[in-house]
């Protein structure tokens, strides 16, 4: 089946064209992955804001959509699904895509699916991996396997057991901000601007390996009896260490590679922590944050050398939001026999998964 997505919860306009095989082994063909970021417009505000989103929204989504039709030399009557972002994410600009989504719906009698954009983000390892987690039991979606998912974005951070299909027990979340939250906040202490996390990884390679005094910032809740994390004492600890610098404009990328390596380490000890508890079989990592180099390559040398577990992380295009993983975890939840109504679906900044 062939299907439509759509993705505007924050400042990216994303549709994509997918085609879905296979029922009981889910597998997928990018037709057409067209992003449009917004970044440029938000930077000089240091962030995104709801509103500007939505109105770049309006005006892209449609050039979006064209764009994806045509690379995937689709028409829309060759599509036999539609899935939309319902949330969690920004109103105003979860109004756009959900809408958008709902009038082709209706106007062209074709299915339509919401879907949560965390579940989303999970979804994009089963593209890889979907061989591994096959589905038994017809509309029951089945599968019995035990996975541990940390999802880091800007708006979420999760670590969360898969024991199903669909199913999710969220085992720890972050307390305050973020993760990427977190490296944005750092960022613009640093004078870094806006999307942050790249801004970061790309100055903390440039860091001096050792520096005197040397710069020590926290690792919140590592030693905790708990999955749960904290990002925003972490921040606070690099604001306080730089008012009482007055060189600090010369050691940016010490900086930046300290404020790094405190939250992956935080980060990869809590996963560890998490496969070892629940036994599990392989690890994913997902979200915006999972495009950070070493938050990627020292998670896997953990998890693979360490444990011996397997470890699965999308490729660098697929970390980000996108509209390729709501048409895949769309495809899952169709498979499960479920369908949104266009006449009943909406937009909740707020829902879990
Ligand atoms: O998933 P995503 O594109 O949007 C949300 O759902 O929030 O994640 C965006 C977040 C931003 O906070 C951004 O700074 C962070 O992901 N990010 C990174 C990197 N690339 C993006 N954080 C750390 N290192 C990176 N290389
Ligand atoms: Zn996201």
């Amino acid at each position: 089946m062939r299907i439509l997505s759509i993705e505007t919860s924050c400042d990216e306009t994303a549709v994509a064209v997918v085609e879905a095989k296979n029922k009981a082994m889910p597998c997928f063909n990018v037709l057409a992955n067209i992003v449009s970021s917004q970044t440029r417009d938000h930077s000089r505000f240091g962030g995104v804001v709801p509103n500007l989103a939505a109105s770049i929204h309006l005006e892209n989504i449609n050039i979006c959509f064209e764009k994806a039709l045509k690379r995937s030399k689709s028409s829309l009557s060759d599509i036999d699904l539609i899935a939309v972002t319902r949330g969690p994410g920004l109103i105003p600009a979860l109004l756009v895509g959900v809408n958008f989504a709902k009038t082709l719906s209706y106007a062209r009698n074709i299915p339509l699916i919401g879907v949560n954009h965390i579940e989303g983000h999970i979804y994009m390892n089963f593209i890889k991996n979907s061989r591994v987690f096959p589905i038994t039991g017809g509309r029951q979606v089945r599968g019995g396997f035990s996975v541990i998912i940390l999802t880091v974005s800007g708006g979420h951070t999760m670590l969360v057991l898969m024991k199903n299909h669909l199913d999710y027990k969220i085992i720890g979340q972050t307390l305050d901000d973020a993760a990427g939250e977190a490296f944005d906040k750092a960022a613009r202490l640093l004078g870094l601007g806006y999307p942050g996390g790249p801004a970061i990884s790309v100055y903390a390679k440039r860091s001096r390996k050792k520096i005197t005094p040397p710069i020590e910032l926290p690792r919140p809740m590592i030693d905790r009896n708990s999955f749960n994390f904290s990002f925003s004492g972490l921040k606070t600890a690099l604001l306080y260490k730089l008012r009482k610098d007055r060189n600090w404009k010369k050691k940016i990328p010490e900086y930046a590679a300290e404020f790094q390596q405190a939250a992956i380490d935080v980060l990869v000890k809590k996963t560890v922590k998490a496969a070892e508890t629940y036994k599990a079989k392989y690890v994913f990592l997902t979200g915006g944050v999972a495009a950070n180099k070493e938050l990627r390559e020292q998670l896997k040398q953990k998890i693979e050398k360490e444990l011996s577990i397997n470890f699965s992380v999308p490729d660098l295009e697929y970390c980000g939001d996108n509209a390729v993983m709501i048409a895949v975890a769309g495809y899952y939840r169709y498979l499960n026999g479920e369908l949104s109504d266009w006449r009943t679906l909406k937009a909740d900044a707020n829902i879990g998964i």
